[in-house]
Order: structure tokens, then C-alpha cells, then sequence
């Protein structure tokens, strides 16, 4: 008997996901893909147009998202079995995409014998499914399906968060944090930027969306935080794709968020974007202290000024009886002019920390960015000050890395 293919529908509104997922699968030759679909509508439509085995499905999507797609899908045809792949490895998206009927769920992008297997165990469960529904077409339809196994399921990994902070005011804290949010967003690394300089916080000055809700609305309600809420308090940058968290308007209102709901802001933050970005102010508040006892990464800027020098070397000391791991700090020069003798080699041996990436000083770039409220990294991305947030994105996507390894090195040799 010549076994059944897997009749494969992909359903993501990138092309460009469709087409890799599509090019990940064309060589097994027990599986087929029989369409794909650019939104969640048109997902449902192919799903009873095709009836195919699995549905592929994507959750961010324009009109129907992916979750509700399931929902209907299942609904109406209990035997299409769906394999939600997402870029965030939310367990509150996953616990949805449960209770919607999906079957498994992957982190984007999906490895390819990851991504093949889910098929195939998918596959065989429709074909079951399938068996079952022709013999006994009576029969409560929402009780098929088996409901997926948490050891079925992809690690989920949490977001990182990622803090800019200066002890010397005026360093570029805000302009680099903006950019570099902007460097890390992409479709698998969504990103959120939110700034805890809750006094006199100007994030939302450099990206022109003053004005809007701030931290104000989020900190009541930490203990009920729902991902749709969330969403919807903060800002979209839609030149960028970012969203924004920004400070309170007026500087008494600092005093109503506490550190406490502060943290539990950036905890959330964490389970629904891969980076949580957090501009700073020099002054260490309890809300900053505890931002940066909670972050994976700490961007510590600093100038080629004497002044900026003394306040890293006082931070420096005062992380290590924090007990900050070294290695948690990127330490970064900005506003860097090579006549000036000041080289980042000699700070590095000076604050025994090297200084890992160097900003040139361009005012004309970052100035004329910072009045017209449109950063650097969208319109001027390839000028030297855009190149060194690019190798500062990637030193810090690198030390996250080597975080992540060394931690969980004891748990492998176990
Ligand atoms: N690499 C650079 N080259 C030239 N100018 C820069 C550079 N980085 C920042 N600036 C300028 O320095 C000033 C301070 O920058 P920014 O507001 O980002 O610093 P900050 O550390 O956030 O300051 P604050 O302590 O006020 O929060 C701004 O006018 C900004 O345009
Ligand atoms: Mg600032």
C-alpha cells in the first residue's frame, strides 16, 4: 500500500518565511505542500478549499492572527492538524495556541529536522484522525485531537533585556538605545524599547511619539498584564516597527511607578519580545537599580572625557559588589574622535574592561536625527555612526550567546 503524503498548507504573511519554509521542506518526499496563504482569512479558506493534513501556521498576521485561524480551522474540520510557529516562545502564547487546538508549537525560525519531524508526527495524526472521522462520522467533533504534550514542544526562550546606561549624563545613552533598538527588530527578533528615566525620560522625543500612553497606564495593573493590554499601551514606531514604552510626561508623575511594577513591566516585556531595550538615566534609582540587577546585558557608554571615565570605573566597581557578572557588561565609547588621545585601548587597560565597541562623534548625523525625530539607523544606517550600532548590536547578540552557553554548560554535564 502506498503510504499518504502529508498535505502541507503554509500560512505566514512574510513571502519570504513562506518561501523558506517551502524550500526547507521540498526534498522530503513524503510531504507536499499544497498551498500557502497570506493572512489568517485566507488561511481558513485554503484550509476547506485544500483539506490539507497540516496547516503551517503563522500568529502575527494582518486580519485573522494565527491563534483564531486555529480556532476556526479545528473547528470546522477537526482532522487538520496546525503547528503554530511563532518568534516568540511566549508560554502565554502558547497556552492559547493549546486551548485553540493547535497541535505543536515551534520558535521561528524552525530548524529543519525540527520543523520536519513536527510534520511528520502532525501527518501521522491526521491521517488517523482522518481514518477515524470516514468510520464514525457522528460523534462530538471538538473532543478529536489529541492535546499536545509539553515534551512535544519547543523550548521556549525568553526574551532579553537589555540596558543602556551611563553614570555621566549626556553620554548618548537615549541615541543609542533608540538605534539600537531599531538594529535588533526584525521579524524573529521583535523588539520593544522602553525608557526608565521615568523624570525626565526623552525616548519618545527621538522617535516623534510624544504624547501617547506611557509607563503610567501599564504600572496599576501589573499583576493582570494581558498580552492584548500590553499591545495595546504601547506605542508603534511604524517607521521602524518598534514599540515604545515611554516615560511619563511630567516629571512628579515619576513617583506613581515603583520599582516593583517597573520590573514586573520589563518581566512581561520579556515573554512577548525577543529584546526589551531600557534607556537610562545616570542617576541610580531604585527603578534603575532594579532594571539593571534584572538585565541580561548592560551597555555601559561612556566618552572620551575624563569626567565619563571616573563615573564608568565607579559603576564598574560598584556592578562587581552588585555581584554583576563582568561579562554582562558591553562596555561602549561614543562620541569617539581618533585625534583625541584618549584611545579606547587605554581605557580599557585603565578600567581593566575592554572597551568592546567605539561610536565616532558625526553631530551632523545624530544631531539633525534627534530634531527631526527620525533616527539614524532608518535613514542613514550605513554612515560610520550606523555601522558602529550595527557591531554594537552584534557584540551584544554575541555576549548574550556566550551568556547563554556557559550557563547552560553545568546543566548538559549533568
Ligand atoms: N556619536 C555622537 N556624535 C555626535 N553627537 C552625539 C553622539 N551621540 C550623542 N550625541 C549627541 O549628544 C547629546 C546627548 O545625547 P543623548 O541625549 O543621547 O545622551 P544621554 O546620555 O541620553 O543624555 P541624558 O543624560 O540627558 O539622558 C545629543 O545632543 C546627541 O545628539
Ligand atoms: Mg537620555
Amino acid at each position: 500500500m502506498a503510504v499518504d503524503k502529508i498535505r502541507v498548507l503554509i500560512v505566514d504573511d512574510i513571502a519570504e518565511t513562506r518561501e523558506n519554509v517551502r524550500k526547507l521542506l521540498q526534498f522530503e518526499s513524503d510531504v507536499d505542500v499544497t498551498g500557502t496563504a497570506r493572512s489568517g482569512k485566507e488561511g481558513i479558506q485554503l484550509a476547506q478549499e485544500l483539506d490539507p493534513d497540516v496547516v503551517l501556521m503563522d500568529i502575527n498576521m494582518p486580519d485573522i492572527d494565527g491563534i483564531s485561524a486555529t480556532e476556526v480551522i479545528r473547528e470546522k474540520s477537526p482532522h487538520i492538524q496546525v503547528v503554530i510557529l511563532s518568534v516568540q516562545g511566549d508560554p502565554n502564547y502558547m497556552r492559547r495556541a493549546m486551548l485553540a487546538g493547535a497541535r505543536d508549537f515551534l520558535t521561528k525560525p524552525p530548524m529543519g529536522d525540527e520543523l520536519i519531524s513536527a510534520i511528520r508526527r502532525a501527518g501521522e495524526m491526521a491521517h488517523t484522525e482522518r481514518a477515524k472521522g470516514s468510520q464514525q462520522r457522528l460523534g462530538a467533533a471538538s473532543s478529536v485531537g489529541a492535546p499536545i504534550s509539553m515534551s512535544n514542544l519547543a523550548p521556549i526562550s525568553k526574551g532579553k533585556i537589555i540596558t543602556v546606561y551611563s553614570p555621566k549624563g549626556g553620554t548618548g545613552c537615549t541615541t543609542i538605545a533608540v538605534n539600537l533598538a531599531i538594529a535588533l527588530n526584525n521579524e524573529d527578533t521583535r523588539t520593544a524599547l522602553v525608557d526608565a528615566n521615568l523624570q525626565f525620560g526623552d525616548v519618545a522625543v527621538f522617535v516623534n511619539e510624544q504624547g501617547k500612553n506611557t509607563i503610567l497606564e501599564l504600572a496599576p495593573r501589573v499583576d493582570e498584564l494581558e498580552v492584548e493590554v500590553v499591545e495595546e499601551i504601547l506605542v508603534k514606531h511604524e517607521a521602524s516597527g518598534i514599540r515604545i514604552l515611554a516615560a511619563p510626561q511630567r516629571p512628579e508623575m515619576a513617583e506613581k511607578v515603583s520599582a516593583d511594577q517597573f520590573t514586573k513591566v520589563l518581566q512581561f516585556l520579556q515573554r512577548m519580545y525577543a529584546y526589551v531595550v531600557v534607556d537610562t538615566s545616570p542617576i541610580l534609582t531604585d527603578v534603575i537599580l532594579s532594571t539593571i540587577d534584572i538585565s541580561d546585558v548592560i551597555v555601559l557608554v561612556t566618552t572620551q572625557e575624563i569626567p565619563a571615565i571616573k563615573n564608568a570605573r565607579l559603576f564598574l566597581d560598584l556592578s562587581q559588589t552588585m555581584g554583576i557578572d563582568k561579562q554582562r557588561i558591553v562596555f561602549a565609547m561614543n562620541r569617539y574622535d581618533k585625534r583625541i588621545a584618549i584611545t579606547p585601548e587605554r581605557v580599557s587597560e585603565n578600567l581593566k574592561h575592554e572597551v568592546t565597541v567605539t561610536l565616532p562623534l558625526d553631530e551632523k548625523v545624530v544631531i539633525t536625527a534627534v530634531n527631526r525625530g527620525i533616527p539614524f539607523m532608518l535613514d542613514n544606517k550605513s554612515q560610520p555612526i550606523g555601522r558602529g550600532i550595527f557591531s554594537l548590536a552584534e557584540a551584544v547578540r554575541a555576549r548574550l550567546a556566550t551568556i547563554e552557553t556557559e550557563s547552560e554548560a553545568p546543566a548538559a554535564r549533568r
